[in-house]
Protein backbone atom coordinates (compact mmCIF):
# COMPACT_ATOMS: atom_id res chain seq x y z
CA UNK A 1 0.00 0.00 0.00
CA UNK A 2 1.31 3.33 -1.22
CA UNK A 3 0.55 6.67 0.67
CA UNK A 4 0.50 9.57 -1.27
CA UNK A 5 -0.36 13.16 -0.36
CA UNK A 6 -0.15 15.31 -3.27
CA UNK A 7 -1.97 15.26 -7.10
CA UNK A 8 1.32 15.25 -9.15
CA UNK A 9 2.27 11.79 -7.15
CA UNK A 10 -1.30 10.67 -7.55
CA UNK A 11 -1.69 11.62 -11.34
CA UNK A 12 1.85 10.16 -11.40
CA UNK A 13 0.97 6.77 -10.53
CA UNK A 14 -2.15 6.34 -11.59
CA UNK A 15 -0.79 7.26 -15.42
CA UNK A 16 0.62 3.67 -15.60
CA UNK A 17 -2.38 2.47 -14.54
CA UNK A 18 -4.06 4.01 -16.94
CA UNK A 19 -2.27 3.29 -19.91
CA UNK A 20 -2.13 -0.82 -19.17
CA UNK A 21 -5.97 0.01 -19.24
CA UNK A 22 -6.58 -1.02 -15.76
CA UNK A 23 -9.67 -0.68 -13.98
CA UNK A 24 -9.76 1.91 -10.87
CA UNK A 25 -11.85 1.55 -8.12
CA UNK A 26 -12.19 4.97 -5.98
CA UNK A 27 -13.35 5.28 -2.23
CA UNK A 28 -13.68 8.83 -1.17
CA UNK A 29 -13.80 8.66 2.61
CA UNK A 30 -13.03 11.38 5.44
CA UNK A 31 -11.22 8.98 7.63
CA UNK A 32 -11.81 7.63 10.82
CA UNK A 33 -12.16 4.40 9.24
CA UNK A 34 -14.68 1.91 10.79
CA UNK A 35 -15.87 -1.42 9.27
CA UNK A 36 -18.82 0.24 7.07
CA UNK A 37 -15.92 2.49 5.27
CA UNK A 38 -13.81 -0.93 5.38
CA UNK A 39 -17.23 -2.65 3.01
CA UNK A 40 -17.22 -0.04 0.39
CA UNK A 41 -13.30 -0.61 -0.07
CA UNK A 42 -13.39 -4.61 0.18
CA UNK A 43 -15.54 -4.02 -2.79
CA UNK A 44 -13.58 -1.80 -4.54
CA UNK A 45 -10.62 -4.20 -3.92
CA UNK A 46 -12.54 -7.26 -5.60
CA UNK A 47 -14.10 -5.33 -8.65
CA UNK A 48 -10.87 -3.42 -9.25
CA UNK A 49 -7.34 -3.93 -10.44
CA UNK A 50 -6.77 -1.26 -8.57
CA UNK A 51 -8.61 0.07 -5.26
CA UNK A 52 -7.37 4.18 -4.67
CA UNK A 53 -8.71 4.92 -0.98
CA UNK A 54 -8.78 8.66 -0.37
CA UNK A 55 -8.74 10.21 3.38
CA UNK A 56 -9.60 14.12 3.28
CA UNK A 57 -11.48 16.12 6.20
CA UNK A 58 -13.56 18.24 3.10
CA UNK A 59 -13.79 21.78 5.28
CA UNK A 60 -15.93 23.26 2.24
CA UNK A 61 -18.62 20.56 2.99
CA UNK A 62 -18.79 21.48 6.36
CA UNK A 63 -21.81 24.44 7.71
CA UNK A 64 -20.61 24.31 11.01
CA UNK A 65 -17.34 25.15 12.52
CA UNK A 66 -17.48 22.64 15.54
CA UNK A 67 -18.17 19.91 13.29
CA UNK A 68 -14.77 20.33 11.47
CA UNK A 69 -12.65 21.10 14.43
CA UNK A 70 -14.23 18.07 16.22
CA UNK A 71 -14.15 16.03 13.49
CA UNK A 72 -11.99 12.75 14.30
CA UNK A 73 -8.59 12.25 12.67
CA UNK A 74 -6.87 9.20 13.08
CA UNK A 75 -4.37 8.90 9.95
CA UNK A 76 -1.92 6.41 11.38
CA UNK A 77 -5.01 4.25 12.45
CA UNK A 78 -6.75 4.38 8.95
CA UNK A 79 -3.71 3.39 7.28
CA UNK A 80 -3.26 0.36 9.65
CA UNK A 81 -7.19 -0.61 8.86
CA UNK A 82 -7.15 -0.27 4.93
CA UNK A 83 -3.41 -1.67 4.94
CA UNK A 84 -4.49 -4.92 3.44
CA UNK A 85 -7.08 -3.84 0.94
CA UNK A 86 -6.18 -0.68 -0.22
CA UNK A 87 -3.56 -0.11 -3.23
CA UNK A 88 -3.31 3.90 -2.42
CA UNK A 89 -4.37 5.45 0.59
CA UNK A 90 -4.20 9.63 -0.83
CA UNK A 91 -4.43 12.06 1.85
CA UNK A 92 -3.82 15.33 0.81
CA UNK A 93 -3.64 18.77 2.80
CA UNK A 94 -6.36 21.41 2.80
CA UNK A 95 -3.65 23.29 1.07
CA UNK A 96 -3.41 20.59 -1.49
CA UNK A 97 -6.60 19.74 -2.46
CA UNK A 98 -7.28 23.80 -2.41
CA UNK A 99 -4.45 25.36 -4.46
CA UNK A 100 -6.72 26.14 -6.92
CA UNK A 101 -10.20 27.82 -4.70
CA UNK A 102 -13.33 25.92 -4.13
CA UNK A 103 -15.52 28.58 -6.54
CA UNK A 104 -17.30 25.88 -7.86
CA UNK A 105 -20.89 26.58 -7.61
CA UNK A 106 -23.08 22.95 -8.96
CA UNK A 107 -26.92 23.16 -9.10
CA UNK A 108 -28.08 19.40 -8.48
CA UNK A 109 -31.76 19.93 -8.56
CA UNK A 110 -34.79 19.00 -6.56
CA UNK A 111 -32.79 15.99 -5.62
CA UNK A 112 -30.45 18.16 -2.97
CA UNK A 113 -33.27 20.37 -2.15
CA UNK A 114 -34.77 18.62 0.70
CA UNK A 115 -33.76 17.26 4.01
CA UNK A 116 -29.71 17.82 4.29
CA UNK A 117 -29.98 20.71 1.48
CA UNK A 118 -31.99 23.20 3.42
CA UNK A 119 -30.54 21.34 7.28
CA UNK A 120 -26.87 21.85 6.20
CA UNK A 121 -26.80 24.73 3.31
CA UNK A 122 -23.75 24.31 1.11
CA UNK A 123 -23.26 20.98 2.40
CA UNK A 124 -23.42 19.20 -0.76
CA UNK A 125 -22.38 22.19 -2.56
CA UNK A 126 -18.70 21.38 -1.02
CA UNK A 127 -19.55 17.45 -1.33
CA UNK A 128 -19.31 18.08 -5.22
CA UNK A 129 -16.31 19.94 -5.18
CA UNK A 130 -14.25 17.43 -3.80
CA UNK A 131 -15.68 14.38 -5.09
CA UNK A 132 -15.92 15.90 -8.41
CA UNK A 133 -12.25 17.15 -7.95
CA UNK A 134 -11.11 13.40 -6.84
CA UNK A 135 -13.13 12.15 -9.82
CA UNK A 136 -11.01 13.99 -12.03
CA UNK A 137 -7.58 13.49 -10.79
CA UNK A 138 -8.16 9.36 -10.36
CA UNK A 139 -10.60 9.24 -13.49
CA UNK A 140 -11.87 6.05 -11.72
CA UNK A 141 -14.00 2.77 -12.94
CA UNK A 142 -16.08 2.82 -10.49
CA UNK A 143 -16.46 5.00 -7.18
CA UNK A 144 -18.31 3.42 -4.19
CA UNK A 145 -20.76 5.09 -1.60
CA UNK A 146 -22.41 3.98 0.97
CA UNK A 147 -26.28 3.95 1.58
CA UNK A 148 -26.01 5.24 5.01
CA UNK A 149 -25.87 8.53 3.30
CA UNK A 150 -28.83 7.90 1.07
CA UNK A 151 -29.46 11.40 -0.81
CA UNK A 152 -25.61 12.21 -1.06
CA UNK A 153 -25.79 9.05 -3.52
CA UNK A 154 -28.18 10.46 -5.08
CA UNK A 155 -26.64 13.58 -5.60
CA UNK A 156 -23.44 12.58 -6.78
CA UNK A 157 -25.25 10.52 -9.53
CA UNK A 158 -26.75 13.70 -10.67
CA UNK A 159 -23.37 15.24 -10.47
CA UNK A 160 -22.44 12.44 -12.61
CA UNK A 161 -25.06 12.87 -15.24
CA UNK A 162 -24.56 16.77 -15.69
CA UNK A 163 -20.97 16.62 -15.97
CA UNK A 164 -20.63 13.89 -18.20
CA UNK A 165 -18.33 11.62 -16.55
CA UNK A 166 -17.91 8.25 -17.59
CA UNK A 167 -17.75 6.23 -14.84
CA UNK A 168 -20.15 3.89 -12.50
CA UNK A 169 -21.44 4.69 -8.87
CA UNK A 170 -21.67 1.77 -6.35
CA UNK A 171 -24.08 1.90 -3.96
CA UNK A 172 -23.35 0.07 -0.61
CA UNK A 173 -25.69 -1.34 2.06
CA UNK A 174 -25.61 0.13 5.68
CA UNK A 175 -23.18 -1.36 7.77
CA UNK A 176 -24.39 -1.35 11.64
CA UNK A 177 -23.25 -2.20 14.98
CA UNK A 178 -24.95 -5.43 16.65
CA UNK A 179 -27.24 -3.16 18.65
CA UNK A 180 -28.43 -1.95 14.84
CA UNK A 181 -26.96 2.02 15.35
CA UNK A 182 -25.42 2.49 11.92
CA UNK A 183 -21.65 2.99 11.85
CA UNK A 184 -20.23 6.40 12.02
CA UNK A 185 -16.87 8.18 12.50
CA UNK A 186 -19.18 10.47 14.75
CA UNK A 187 -20.12 7.64 16.86
CA UNK A 188 -16.83 7.83 19.07
CA UNK A 189 -18.30 11.11 20.48
CA UNK A 190 -20.70 9.63 22.04
CA UNK A 191 -20.79 8.38 25.32
CA UNK A 192 -21.55 4.38 26.30
CA UNK A 193 -24.90 5.32 27.51
CA UNK A 194 -25.68 7.59 24.69
CA UNK A 195 -24.36 4.71 22.30
CA UNK A 196 -27.05 2.55 23.49
CA UNK A 197 -29.54 4.87 23.76
CA UNK A 198 -28.87 5.80 19.75
CA UNK A 199 -29.07 1.90 18.93
CA UNK A 200 -33.26 3.03 19.24
CA UNK A 201 -33.14 5.03 16.10
CA UNK A 202 -32.40 2.00 13.97
CA UNK A 203 -34.98 -0.34 16.02
CA UNK A 204 -37.80 2.94 16.13
CA UNK A 205 -37.06 2.75 11.63
CA UNK A 206 -37.64 -1.13 11.80
CA UNK A 207 -40.73 -1.05 13.73
CA UNK A 208 -42.02 1.47 11.36
CA UNK A 209 -41.88 -0.67 8.75
CA UNK A 210 -44.25 -3.49 10.26
CA UNK A 211 -47.23 -0.69 10.78
CA UNK A 212 -50.79 -1.73 9.15
CA UNK A 213 -50.68 1.34 7.07
CA UNK A 214 -49.30 2.53 4.13
CA UNK A 215 -49.60 6.53 4.66
CA UNK A 216 -47.14 7.90 5.26
CA UNK A 217 -48.29 11.13 7.20
CA UNK A 218 -48.97 7.86 9.35
CA UNK A 219 -45.77 5.95 9.56
CA UNK A 220 -43.75 9.86 10.23
CA UNK A 221 -46.33 10.22 13.43
CA UNK A 222 -44.94 7.01 14.44
CA UNK A 223 -41.20 7.99 14.27
CA UNK A 224 -41.72 11.43 15.43
CA UNK A 225 -43.75 10.22 18.86
CA UNK A 226 -41.17 7.18 19.20
CA UNK A 227 -37.87 9.70 19.17
CA UNK A 228 -39.80 11.79 21.50
CA UNK A 229 -40.03 9.48 24.51
CA UNK A 230 -35.66 9.76 24.83
CA UNK A 231 -34.77 12.79 26.20
CA UNK A 232 -31.37 12.39 25.02
CA UNK A 233 -32.95 12.87 20.74
CA UNK A 234 -33.75 15.93 19.24
CA UNK A 235 -35.46 14.61 15.95
CA UNK A 236 -34.22 17.37 13.10
CA UNK A 237 -36.15 15.52 10.45
CA UNK A 238 -37.72 12.06 9.39
CA UNK A 239 -39.03 12.48 5.80
CA UNK A 240 -40.46 9.29 3.42
CA UNK A 241 -39.23 9.44 -0.08
CA UNK A 242 -39.03 8.35 -3.84
CA UNK A 243 -35.36 6.55 -3.86
CA UNK A 244 -34.80 8.08 -6.42
CA UNK A 245 -35.86 11.60 -7.19
CA UNK A 246 -36.10 11.77 -3.35
CA UNK A 247 -39.10 13.86 -3.14
CA UNK A 248 -41.43 13.08 -0.33
CA UNK A 249 -44.17 10.21 -0.66
CA UNK A 250 -47.91 10.31 0.05
CA UNK A 251 -48.66 7.19 0.30
CA UNK A 252 -46.01 4.09 0.06
CA UNK A 253 -48.32 2.44 -2.62
CA UNK A 254 -47.36 5.90 -4.74
CA UNK A 255 -43.68 5.05 -5.65
CA UNK A 256 -42.06 2.01 -6.57
CA UNK A 257 -39.45 2.22 -4.19
CA UNK A 258 -39.31 4.13 -0.83
CA UNK A 259 -36.56 5.35 1.69
CA UNK A 260 -37.53 6.50 5.23
CA UNK A 261 -34.29 9.21 5.95
CA UNK A 262 -33.76 10.43 9.52
CA UNK A 263 -31.51 12.83 11.39
CA UNK A 264 -31.46 12.87 14.88
CA UNK A 265 -29.25 14.87 17.44
CA UNK A 266 -28.16 12.86 20.33
CA UNK A 267 -26.89 15.88 22.15
CA UNK A 268 -24.27 17.41 20.39
CA UNK A 269 -23.95 14.88 17.60
CA UNK A 270 -25.60 14.70 14.91
CA UNK A 271 -26.58 10.82 13.47
CA UNK A 272 -28.34 10.13 10.34
CA UNK A 273 -29.83 7.11 9.42
CA UNK A 274 -32.08 5.56 6.54
CA UNK A 275 -34.40 2.48 6.12
CA UNK A 276 -36.44 1.12 2.89
CA UNK A 277 -40.00 0.76 2.98
CA UNK A 278 -40.42 -0.82 -0.44
P1 LIG B 1 -17.51 9.65 5.15
O1 LIG B 1 -18.56 10.09 6.10
O2 LIG B 1 -16.13 9.37 5.67
O3 LIG B 1 -18.02 8.39 4.41
C1 LIG B 1 -17.29 7.81 3.37
C2 LIG B 1 -18.17 6.77 2.70
O4 LIG B 1 -18.43 5.72 3.63
C3 LIG B 1 -19.53 7.35 2.30
O5 LIG B 1 -19.88 6.87 1.02
C4 LIG B 1 -20.45 6.83 3.38
O6 LIG B 1 -21.79 6.68 2.96
C5 LIG B 1 -19.82 5.48 3.68
N1 LIG B 1 -20.23 4.99 5.00
C6 LIG B 1 -20.11 5.63 6.19
N2 LIG B 1 -20.65 4.90 7.18
C7 LIG B 1 -21.14 3.78 6.60
C8 LIG B 1 -21.83 2.61 7.09
N3 LIG B 1 -22.15 2.47 8.37
N4 LIG B 1 -22.18 1.65 6.21
C9 LIG B 1 -21.87 1.79 4.88
N5 LIG B 1 -21.23 2.85 4.37
C10 LIG B 1 -20.86 3.83 5.21
O7 LIG B 1 -19.37 10.67 3.02
C11 LIG B 1 -18.30 11.23 3.18
O8 LIG B 1 -17.30 10.76 4.00
C12 LIG B 1 -17.94 12.49 2.44
O9 LIG B 1 -19.09 13.24 2.20
C13 LIG B 1 -17.18 12.25 1.10
C14 LIG B 1 -18.07 11.49 0.10
C15 LIG B 1 -15.89 11.47 1.36
C16 LIG B 1 -16.80 13.61 0.46
O10 LIG B 1 -16.00 14.34 1.31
Amino acid sequence: MLLIETISDLQNKLEQAHRANQTIGLVPTMGALHEGHLSLIKRARKENDLCVVSVFVNPTQFNNAEDLEKYPRTLEQDLQLVSDYADIVFAPSVEEVYRVPATEQYDFGPVAEVMEGPARPGHFNGVGIIVKRLFDWVQPTRAYFGEKDFQQIAVIKTLVRQCGLNLQIVPCPIVREASGLALSSRNRRLTEEERATAANIYRILKASTQLKTTNTQEIRKFVEDEISKYDLFRLEYYEIVDDETLQPVADLNDSNGVVGCITVWANQVRLIDNIRYK
